[in-house]
């Protein structure tokens, strides 16, 4: 992967190679970091860049920093200004992916989320799929389960808890498969290894509830909206069963990375007849038009880069940081 020229660093937007850390950094020590991905979607019609709900993205991006108890002194709609600026820095006119993460920078020894200081950084760099095969997946139940509320919030993007993610995509991989369904300690089913899931049973859309220890994924709230009003599928939200898999008529995986996957195979049987089925294919045409901002309806979740508002907000950023800086040092 070829590196970012510049990062959202400390406050401002530094060449890529000034964003360092030590190694003692608490964040990469403890893993006492929260993040964030947001895709930015290029229109080639338009030759705008549109980013997809960012200010949703970053809202939650603030909620799991609250999770570590972190403050951070930036609103949703500031740290969307910074990654709008960020990419037209990098002057992107192509598909690509924000990273934000939240970290306790402190170079320190000593596991704890108190008495630390949070530094922010963003990149931004071209993106293309992270399935390869999105129209036709083939998924394994993971033997990992998924962390529990109780023991790392799964609702919130923590950095450590990506380790729980790690093992199950790579066993998975490793295996053959394309990625890993995991289950809840209960044995429901809870998310991909970063997506969450969807099944149609009878022409009904069934997602697990956040209580099944998902991450509240922007991308699950986007289609569940655009099933509902533009498709006229109806969505419930219950808990699914291992089994109900084998029966299923489609099945997806959904998330800012995976986009929509159709998952065709699970465990080497087939989902349906073991191809993308109609809900699927009709959603992944719905859902890239909407990304892409060529849907009217949902302009206002495409936030355009180069001459959209995002434009005009240069982010407020800057005269925050030396203030905040001092004060962390
Ligand atoms: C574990 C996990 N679940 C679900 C998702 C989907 O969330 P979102 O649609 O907000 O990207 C992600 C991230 O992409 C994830 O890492």
């Amino acid at each position: 992967m070829a590196l970012p020229g510049y990062a959202f660093f400390k406050g401002r937007i530094v060449p890529y190679s000034e964003a360092r850390v030590g190694v003692l950094t608490h964040g990469l020590n403890y893993g006492t970091g929260v993040f964030s991905g947001i895709r930015g979607y290029w229109n080639p019609d338009e030759k705008e860049l549109y980013v997809f709900r960012p200010e949703d993205h970053y809202r939650r991006f603030l909620e799991s920093a609250r999770m570590l108890g972190m403050e951070l002194p930036w609103n949703a709609r500031q740290l969307s200004g910074a990654a709008a600026e960020l990419i037209r820095a990098e002057d992107h006119r192509e598909d690509c992916y924000l990273r934000s993460l939240a970290f306790y920078g402190d170079e320190t020894v000593g596991v704890r989320l108190h008495d630390l200081t949070p530094e922010v950084s963003i990149v931004a760099i071209p993106y293309g799929r992270y399935i390869e095969k999105e129209e036709g997946a083939h998924a394994t139940i993971s033997s990992w389960r998924r962390v529990d509320d109780n023991a790392i919030p799964a609702r919130g993007k923590i950095v450590g808890a990506y380790v729980n993610s790690a093992l199950a995509k790579s066993e998975a991989m490793r295996a053959g498969f394309d990625d890993a369904i995991v289950l809840t300690q209960g044995g429901h089913i809870s998310e991909g290894s970063a997506a969450n899931f969807m099944l149609v049973r009878d022409g009904v859309v069934i997602t697990p509830p956040i209580t099944d220890n998902i991450l509240e994924g922007i991308t699950r709230r986007t289609v569940m909206e655009l099933l509902d009003k533009e498709m006229g599928v109806k969505v419930l939200e219950r808990s699914i069963d291992r089994s109900e898999i084998y029966v299923a008529d489609e099945a997806f995986f959904v998330g800012t990375g995976v986009q929509i996957v159709a998952i065709t195979r699970v465990d080497h049987r087939p989902i349906g007849n073991g191809r993308i089925g109609p809900i699927g294919t009709a959603l992944r045409d719905l859902y890239f038009r909407v990304v892409r901002g060529r849907h009217p309806a949902y302009q206002a979740w495409c936030s355009g880069v180069y001459g959209g508002a995002a434009a005009r907000e240069k982010t407020a950023m800057r005269p925050a940081e030396p203030e905040r800086t001092a004060a962390a040092r």
